[in-house]
């Protein structure tokens, strides 16, 4: 260890993973084991929040296999706010006491525990204006909303056009921030939620609000009459037949969910040059967006919506959450005492 911790740090620590692919909140089991230590470049956390992304109960599912879990037993989960008490050899930016957002290496996942490695290169610090539940929902959710936007034109500096987007399941996770800060970015922007989130949708800043249950939600036709430049899409079972009459002529989808028949269907946009395009993103984590991110709630620019608060002795609960599909926010559990 290159520094002194702050904080007294104990051998072990509470935790909860699982042993095996499949099995859902009930494959989650608690557990004590060794706090792991802070090797090169990486700081040691202890945690105070963390946030579940449906990615991390498909990691469990067996859906990213054989890259994701890398090896079992594996503890869950990558979003995560703390507080560093300990840093490794080579960390300059951090020292003990620091309060911090990170994302944990999804091939290590660790965050349902009350202490965690993360690396330097994925951790920015916390103003005392953003809480650590606040915090921990922005790595994967908000930072694949401000990508795919980005993929889109959107601009944050000013400079961009006032583009037409829809966003769909703006109740979700991603959504709800991804609305956010396409009004940021100056766009005029319709959503899908269900009826129950409407009012809420609005409130973010969403022009338009369809309910996704009715017929005119399922067409996807903004009732102004408008055609996207680009779709921040958020949820499955939507095919490009849908997609495609409500597009502006060179309008993109960008699909954060996408199955094998939207990779096929984007490559062959790729390769015909089609003016529409379905484009498939996967995050690519950085740590200039996540301090970008984590500014907007300093500044109250952005707030993180939260579904639901757990303990970790709970947390087979917010598992169960996230993976019926109905939150509207984020899901957070807290590492108590
Ligand atoms: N590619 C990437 O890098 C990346 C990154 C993050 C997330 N993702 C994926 O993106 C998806 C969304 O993630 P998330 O965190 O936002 O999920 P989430 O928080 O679980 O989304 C739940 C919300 O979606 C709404 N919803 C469900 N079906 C809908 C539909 N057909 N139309 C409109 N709203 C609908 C639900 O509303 P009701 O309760 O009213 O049904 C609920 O509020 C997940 O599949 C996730 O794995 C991908």
């Amino acid at each position: 260890m290159a520094a002194a911790a702050a904080t007294k740090v104990p051998a072990t620590m509470r935790a909860v993973q699982y042993d095996a692919c499949g099995g859902g909140a009930e494959g989650l089991k608690h557990v004590e084991v060794p706090v792991p230590s802070a090797k090169k470049n990486e700081l040691l956390l202890k945690l105070e929040a963390a946030s579940i992304n449906p990615v991390d109960w498909k990691i469990q599912k067996g859906m990213l296999r054989p890259f994701l879990p890398r090896k079992l037993p594996f503890i869950p989960v990558t979003d995560v706010a703390g507080v560093v008490v300990d840093v490794g050899p080579g960390v300059n930016g951090f020292q003990a006491g620091d309060e911090v957002v990170a994302m944990l290496n999804s091939f290590y996942g660790g965050g349902l525990a009350e202490y965690a490695v993360a690396s330097e290169s994925l951790t920015v610090k916390r103003p005392p204006e953003v809480s650590a539940a606040e915090g921990a929902g922005l790595p994967i959710a908000a930072g694949t909303a401000l990508q795919a936007l980005r993929s889109i034109g959107a601009k944050f500096d000013g400079t961009g056009q006032p583009l037409n987007v829809l966003i769909t399941a703006a109740s979700g996770g991603v959504g709800f921030y991804a609305v956010q800060l396409a009004k940021l970015a100056g766009l005029h922007v319709t959503a899908t939620c269900g009826a129950r989130n409407v009012e809420l949708v609005k409130s973010l800043g969403a022009n338009e609000v369809l309910d996704y249950r009715t017929p005119e939600g399922a067409s996807l036709q903004s009732p102004s009459g408008k055609k996207y430049d680009g779709v921040v899409h958020c949820t499955v079972g939507i095919s490009w037949s849908t997609f495609e009459p409500v597009l502006a002529p060179t309008g993109r989808v960008i699909d954060i969910t996408p199955n094998f028949a939207a990779i096929l269907k984007s490559g062959l946009h790729k390769v015909t040059f089609a003016k529409k395009r379905l484009v498939p993103l996967l995050l690519s984590p950085n740590k200039a967006d996540l301090e970008f991110l984590v500014g907007l709630l300093k500044d109250h620019k952005m707030k993180t919506l939260i579904d639901s608060r757990f303990p970790l002795s709970e947390a087979s609960k917010a598992w169960q959450k996230s993976i019926e599909g109905h939150a509207t926010g984020k899901i957070i559990v807290e590492m108590e005492g």
